[in-house]
């Protein structure tokens, strides 16, 4: 199986999480676009999804299924979303696609995290994938000095705004041994919006898509 398949096999497992009449969250990503492909199929039975960004956004609409605001959906029971990296703990690494801020905000509003990956994502230790951190653009600067004086290489995601309006920095070379201190300490760096680690608020199950089915850790 290549992938994509596996990407499909994990985004197919999470439709059992959907609950009847309630309203789901939903991330963003190529896993997440076959998950929303799945939900299209369903889509009588929700009442509608709340999305952490444009894109995905303009994909559930397109399929037909009613788009909430986060300010209007109160607690949601499920949010569907991919990842980076993930190790068995069910700390992440996000923001790959630049949607890290809102996918953290629907995930914190969310009373259950399905993530769905494919067996490529599962690692001993995050960091590999550079972590993602979004900043306004007026502290750039600043943010990539503390984000080197930690150890990390911050490269800035050339060409991109996020849906906020703000830039990502990409630190490389991060060890990363305990992701629940670091996400804190590089939140608290004045101009940081979020950065792409989800520890402090991890998800509650995984599914892995691979070649021998789909795999959970909850
Ligand atoms: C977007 C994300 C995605 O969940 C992450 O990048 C995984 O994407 P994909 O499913 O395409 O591999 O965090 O900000």
């Amino acid at each position: 199986m290549n992938q994509d398949q596996l990407k499909l096999a994990a985004a197919t497992a999470a439709i059992d999480y959907v609950e009847a009449g309630a309203v789901i969250g939903v991330g963003t990503g190529s896993t997440v676009d076959l998950f929303i492909d799945r939900l299209a199929t369903i889509k009588s039975r929700i009442d509608g999804a709340v999305s952490s960004s444009v894109r995905s956004e303009e994909k559930l609409r397109a399929a037909g299924i009613r788009v909430l605001d986060l300010n209007e959906s109160g607690p949601i029971p499920v949010y569907i979303d991919g990842a980076d990296e993930c190790t068995t703990n069910k700390h992440l690494i996000k923001g790959g696609g630049g949607a890290l801020t809102r996918e953290k905000i629907v995930a914190e509003a969310s009373e259950k995290f399905v993530c769905i990956v494919d067996t490529a994502k599962i690692v001993d230790v995050l960091g590999a994938f550079a972590l993602p951190v979004e900043v306004l653009p007026m502290a750039q600067s600043l943010i990539a000095r503390k984000l080197t004086a930690l150890g990390g290489q911050p490269v800035l995601r050339q060409g991109f705004e996020t849906d906020n309006g703000n830039v990502i920095l990409d630190v490389h070379n991060l060890k990363i041994s305990n992701p629940v201190d670091l996400e804190r300490k590089i939140n608290q760096f004045p101009g940081v919006v979020t950065n792409g680690l989800f520890a402090i608020r991890g998800a509650d199950v995984v599914l892995i898509g691979a070649a021998d089915g789909v795999n959970k850790i909850s």
